[in-house]
């Protein structure tokens, strides 16, 4: 039986609750430019991105999306200007740590993708207390891509299957893609369903590229500080108007 509560009207078109990604990635780009035509610094964007986070992060709540990836600072953002990054890092500081009751409150895991370890001891620990004390929530899974890139994921798949082989955990004839993914930093979680990204660039970015081998891509042009509820229902509505075929024969 359908329940018509579940079902929701955008722009005359109907989101279903009961169609939902099951892992919703975002690749949060465009704080920049939505300062720059502001006429702000970028650390406005940074911030006001902030905000748009905790939004997208109920709205997953409220929908009842089980799992969330965002892109939040890549391997190749330690090319930007030191002042840039070192406002990144203490913002991530202080939302994480601002946020640590909320995350308890809302049953939220949060969890941390990336080469943590290349980054400030003070951001690890915070990440680590988080992590630990939200371990056994279920109602979300939050995983923040940081200091991540698809490629240096790979790389310490590699390391860490090669560290196997060496140490006769495995053989080289049982390496297949489950083993591959196995030792990706996303080994518990399924592949995202859909990909979105703000801000209009039609590229990955080095975003979990082994991952989204079959994941559905929505680009749109708003600026992630920008990006509201609306969208993220406009995104979903046509996803679950595609038809996902794996290669197969539909
Ligand atoms: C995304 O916004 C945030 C991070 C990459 C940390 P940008 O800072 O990339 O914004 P644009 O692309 O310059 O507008
Ligand atoms: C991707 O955005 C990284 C994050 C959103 C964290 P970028 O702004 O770094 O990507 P490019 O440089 O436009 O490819
Ligand atoms: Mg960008």
């Amino acid at each position: 039986m359908v329940i018509i509560s579940n079902y929701k009207r955008y722009k005359n078109e109907i989101f279903d609750k009961n169609k939902l990604p099951k892992h919703l990635a975002i690749i949060m780009d465009g704080n920049g430019r939505w300062a720059e035509k502001k006429g702000l610094p970028r650390s406005a964007g940074h911030r006001e991105g902030a905000k748009t986070v905790r939004r997208v992060i109920t709205s997953c709540l409220n929908f009842n999306i089980p799992i969330l990836t965002l892109f939040a600072f890549s391997t190749e953002n330690w090319k930007r200007p030191k002042n840039e990054i070192n406002y990144l890092i203490k913002l991530f500081e202080r939302v994480l740590n601002k946020e640590k009751e909320n995350l308890i409150k809302n049953n939220i895991k949060i969890n941390f993708i990336g080469r943590l370890n290349e980054l400030p001891n003070s951001l690890n620990e915070t990440m680590n207390e988080l992590s630990k004390s939200t371990r056994k929530n279920n109602k979300l899974i939050l995983n923040i891509a940081i200091n991540y890139g698809g490629r240096a994921e790979i790389v310490d798949a590699f390391k860490s299957i090669a560290l196997k082989i060496v140490e006769n955990k495995i053989d080289i004839k049982e390496i297949n893609e489950n083993i591959i993914k196995n030792n990706l930093y996303t080994h518990n979680l399924p592949d995202p369903d859909l990909l979105i990204r703000t801000a209009g660039e039609m590229r990955i970015s080095n975003f979990m590229i082994w991952q989204v081998a079959y994941t559905e891509f929505w680009v749109t042009p708003i600026f992630w500080p920008d990006f509201s509820e609306n969208n993220l229902v406009e995104a979903i509505i046509n996803f679950q108007k595609r038809v996902r075929k794996y290669g197969g024969k539909v």
